[in-house]
């Protein structure tokens, strides 16, 4: 085991906006120009995987696959930590085809050693990271349930890795996976956006958190998939942020990196998205000071 982040990524190659299953999504704007819609999802795609590298990070690719457009999302694939992958069930049809792909390049990953075990999760819907955000510092998940994944997954997650969960419901169909409105950051603040958050998840994030590790992101920062972001160190790879958010990051430490990423919120996604960190490990840390 190295210190090196390790995430995967999946080709852009056969990435479009064909259906909706979140408000996000614009199969029209797509369809209106396909051709400079792949050119620039592939420029995204490559400047996303640049700046991970960048930051010292090493970016496992796994190939596209026909009619499974969202493949481009591997956060869904799995909740990974300490070398598990607990594969994910998807809610809609239109993704669960995504199933079998996540299931044998995790394997293959497994094969080379950046794995331990791959298994399935039964009995639920479970979207992944998308709903299963590790936080090293605190040493427990963040688990939503709401538009994608069900409240049944909340314990089949505790159950599976041995470790403690804070169940943080969803309140919203726009945001409708928990990295689309809430990211732990490595100095141990948690960038997150209210109105995503039931009143159980805002009671939650009071608990667990003081007030100054509390960065409340606006509306605007919510809707340009800012808080989908990947932080590494005092490293924080985003979709363009707004300038104020840029700023307010700025004084706490860290360095925002910004990707073109707008092909792929046409889908619903950012920076986080994309990615899926397989090098997590339930070892305590002390957080960065920022
Ligand atoms: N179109 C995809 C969906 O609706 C986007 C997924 C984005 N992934 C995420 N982890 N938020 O499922």
């Amino acid at each position: 085991m190295t210190d090196t982040p390790v995430f995967l990524m999946a080709e852009p190659t056969h990435y479009d906006v064909a259906y909706r299953i979140n408000p996000w999504m614009k199969p029209g704007v797509w369809s209106a120009s396909p051709a400079e819609n792949r050119l620039a999802a592939r420029r995204g795609w490559d400047a996303l995987k640049e700046a991970l590298e960048h930051c010292g990070a090493s970016v496992a690719a796994m190939p596209g696959a026909a009619a499974v457009p969202d493949l481009v999302f591997p956060a869904n694939a799995a909740v990974v930590l300490d070398g598990l992958a607990l594969v994910a069930r998807f809610r809609h049809p239109e993704r669960q085809g995504e199933e079998p792909h996540f299931l044998a390049a995790l394997s293959g990953l497994r094969d080379r050693g950046l794995l331990r075990e791959v298994r399935q999760i039964e009995g639920c819907f479970q979207e992944g990271a998308g709903d299963c955000l590790w936080d090293a510092g605190r040493g427990h998940f963040w688990v939503a349930s709401g538009p994608r994944s069900t409240t049944a997954s909340v314990e089949v997650i505790a159950e599976t890795f041995g470790q403690p969960v804070v169940h943080v419901p969803l309140a919203t169909e726009r945001y409708y996976h928990l990295d689309t409105c809430f990211c732990p950051l490595s100095g141990g603040e948690i960038l997150y956006y209210p109105p995503a958050l039931t009143a159980q998840a805002q009671r939650a994030l009071l608990d667990h958190t003081h007030p100054d590790q509390r960065l409340e992101a606006s509306d605007e920062d919510a809707e340009a998939f800012s808080v989908n972001a990947v932080c590494i160190g005092h490293t924080i790879v985003m979709a363009r942020p707004p300038a104020r958010l840029a700023a307010r990051l700025a004084e706490r430490g860290y360095d925002v990196v910004p990707v073109g990423l707008e092909p792929f919120m046409l889908s619903g996604g950012g920076a986080f998205c994309m990615t899926l960190r397989l090098d997590l490990s339930s070892a305590p840390v002390t957080a960065l000071a920022a």
